[in-house]
């Protein structure tokens, strides 16, 4: 389903240059559950930007469902974007004066779908998260893992075959926190391919294979069930 091979990538700043990535390969394939460790600055999010087709390498290839992804036009990447992935950041990235039930609305908007049928599918995902009771809460009236569980539910809702989820519990509790990688089991198990980037060996455990980041090389990859 994916495939990365021999990626770089170097930031150019006025004068300076950071080697984020540095000749990156591996696969990952349909199903699979991905947990990429790393210290901070490791190059972690940047290789999630690349995955994500949000950003393209400097160098190498990025092969999607059969299809290169290195070279394509910004529109071109929106679509494949729209169609097959679905991202959950750290800072959860809702819409703070916006209910929770519009918040999951949204990415259906983009994908031409009639008002009350986003509607009846956005309460159907937050239910499907916990959250059925909290569809008219606002971000601010909600837990941080209340808030990250909406991200899910928003996430979900144009049916993305691959989750990219960058520290997903970083500004979580650690109870809220298990509630989550529940929720990323659950969706495991349904079939959806899951990559989530963390720095927290607990957090981690919970994906069945580990890739490990330093200094933008891959130092390590273990299936761990
Ligand atoms: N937009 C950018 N411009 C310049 N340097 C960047 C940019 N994004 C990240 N970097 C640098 O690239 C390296 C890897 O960063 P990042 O991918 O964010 O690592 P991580 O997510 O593992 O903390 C760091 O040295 C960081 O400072
Ligand atoms: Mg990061």
């Amino acid at each position: 389903m994916i495939s990365v091979s021999h990626l770089s990538k170097i930031y150019k700043n006025d004068s300076v240059e950071t080697a984020a990535l540095s000749d990156v390969s591996f696969e990952i394939k349909k199903g699979e559950f991905v947990a990429i460790m790393g210290p901070s600055g490791s190059g972690k999010s940047t290789l999630m930007h690349i995955l994500g087709a949000l950003d393209t390498p400097t160098s190498g290839d990025y092969v999607l469902d059969g299809q290169s992804v290195t070279k394509l036009s910004d529109d071109t990447l929106a679509q494949i974007r729209n169609k097959k992935i679905g991202f959950i950041f750290q800072a959860f990235n809702l819409l703070p004066r916006t209910s929770a039930v519009k918040n999951v609305m949204l990415p259906m908007v983009y994908a031409g779908i009639d008002r009350q049928e986003r509607q009846e599918k956005a309460k159907k995902a937050l239910i499907a998260v916990g959250l059925g009771d909290r569809m008219d809460y606002t971000p601010a009236q909600l837990s941080g893992g209340q808030q990250q569980r909406v991200a899910i539910a928003r996430s979900l809702v144009n049916n993305p075959a691959i989750i990219l989820a960058d520290e997903p519990t970083g500004n979580i509790a650690s109870a809220q926190a298990d509630e989550i990688m529940k929720i990323f089991e659950k969706l495991n198990d349904t079939g959806h391919t899951i990559i989530m980037i963390t720095h927290e060996p607990d957090i981690a455990a919970h994906a069945k294979r580990v890739i490990t980041v330093k200094d933008g090389k891959i130092i390590g990859d273990k299936k761990r069930r």
